[in-house]
């Protein structure tokens, strides 16, 4: 049995690994540690999963339990780090997306990687979403020839969305912003699906809702006057998980899951576009929003010999719960189809499942290219990095190519 540790025991480390690797995959798992600048966290992960032992410091994690494989869940500013190290302590490594945040740091990995001869898996879970995986299916046997264009809207509701805005994310400097944290995933599978590499790109972004515009504000809703009247009030000790984790743990690091979320640190969009050009000729416009009245993406896709439309609309924020199942195909011949997708259920449509099993059995089969790599981890959260540049620099900007980062 290899041996696991993780890194990161916020609920992401605790939902889609440390309980899943403590009881249903204990027996192909032998999970060995936890570390988390947080040990209130870190504790509290290890009293849910079987007394895995806690550390108090990663080095020490890599050197008694010298780990086959190491997890990292911590914030996304942090990952470069624990994967470097894992890498040159001879361990393969689970990132969770995005892989990092910059391409300077992206590179560093991709060195570590190519030196040391271990891998990095990067947990694009959307991937073994049925969903999304039928209309690879059906992109890879050419139900629609070349892909020519793909247009691909995301929209994040007032809970979800504003959501990032109340914590770590809500800062370039931990996140890279929504079009690296949250955008990596779709960026990735429009990749996947586009087959091709990005070539250059344009963006715009903006902040609508959240962040400081000169509002009524508090600090926290926790503490906050202005509560009773702010729509965006949430009380996160009437979640049982937020207490005992984050409220539970804010003595150590100050961590508030519910900060204001018109603070005046906030300096990631809320509304962004991107229009993208790959390798192939295929072109892509793309939205985000995190303020929408409800939760889904919407997209076509244009080829040589038809059109998809796509889309699903949620009921919660993990995408367990999906409104409507239906891929729609427009044939040149004006024919159509509707082909329907069956229920999804669990986390990311089902996908969170799929994928720990592939991580964790092995030898699965994988026709679709499921199993994403530290090359497409690179891919899709360089289109992001790019984009924060070109909103930046307000210009056209090539998106480095991986192949070249990998060799240099
Ligand atoms: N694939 C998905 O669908 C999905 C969904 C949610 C989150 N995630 C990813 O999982 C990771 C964790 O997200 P989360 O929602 O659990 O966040 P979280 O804030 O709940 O947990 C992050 C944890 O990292 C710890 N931490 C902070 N800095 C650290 C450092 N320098 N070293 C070690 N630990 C550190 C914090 O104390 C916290 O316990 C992120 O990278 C996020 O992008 C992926």
């Amino acid at each position: 049995m290899k041996k696991y540790v993780i890194v990161g025991a916020g609920s992401r480390a605790l939902y889609m690994f440390a309980k899943p690797m403590s009881t249903t995959w204990k027996h192909v798992v032998d999970f060995r540690g936890v570390f988390d600048t947080n040990q209130t966290r870190a504790r509290l992960l290890s009293e849910e999963c079987g007394n895995v032992p806690v550390y108090a410091d990663f080095t020490t994690m890599l050197s008694e339990v010298k780990p086959d494989v190491v997890i990292v869940a911590s914030t996304d500013n942090s990952h470069h780090t624990y994967i470097i190290e894992a890498l040159r302590a001879g361990c393969d490594v689970i990132s969770e997306k995005p892989m990092t945040i910059d391409e300077e740091k992206c590179q560093a990995i991709l060195q570590a990687e190519r030196e040391t001869g271990k891998k990095v898996i990067v947990t694009f879970n959307l991937r073994f979403a049925p969903y999304f995986s039928t209309v690879k299916e059906m992109l890879q046997n050419g139900v629609i020839g070349d892909v020519y264009h793909v247009h691909f809207e995301w929209f994040l509701d007032r809970d979800h969305g504003a959501d990032y805005f109340r914590r770590w994310h809500s800062e370039m400097k931990n996140s890279g912003g929504l079009l690296v944290h949250k955008s990596t995933h779709h960026f990735d599978i429009i990749n996947w699906w586009v087959d091709s590499a990005p070539v250059e790109l344009q963006a715009f972004g903006a902040r609508r809702v959240y962040g400081d515009h000169g509002q009524p504000k508090g600090e926290r809703c926790l503490t906050c006057s202005l509560a009773s009247s702010c729509e965006f009030y949430k009380d996160i000790t009437a979640d049982p998980f937020m207490s005992k984790y984050y409220v539970g743990g804010e003595h150590e690091d100050g961590y508030w899951r519910d900060r204001c979320l018109f603070d005046e640190r906030i300096d990631i969009y809320d509304t962004m576009t991107v229009n993208l050009r790959y390798a192939s000729g295929a072109l892509l416009n793309y939205s985000l929003v995190a303020y929408a009245p409800y939760e889904g993406w919407k997209a076509t896709i244009n080829g040589s010999n038809g059109r998809l439309e796509v889309g699903n609309i949620y009921r919660s924020a993990d995408m367990s719960e999906v409104e409507k199942s239906i891929i729609k195909l427009y044939k040149l011949d004006g024919s159509s189809e509707n082909i329907e997708v069956s229920a999804q259920i669990g986390g990311h449509g089902g996908g969170d499942a799929k994928l720990l099993k592939a991580l964790f059995e092995g030898g699965v089969a994988d026709p679709l290219g499921q199993q994403a790599d530290s090359f497409a981890g690179a891919q899709s959260l360089l289109i992001g990095a790019t984009a924060n540049r070109s909103i930046a620099e307000g210009k056209v900007l090539p998106v480095p190519d991986v192949t070249s980062l990998c060799s240099s």
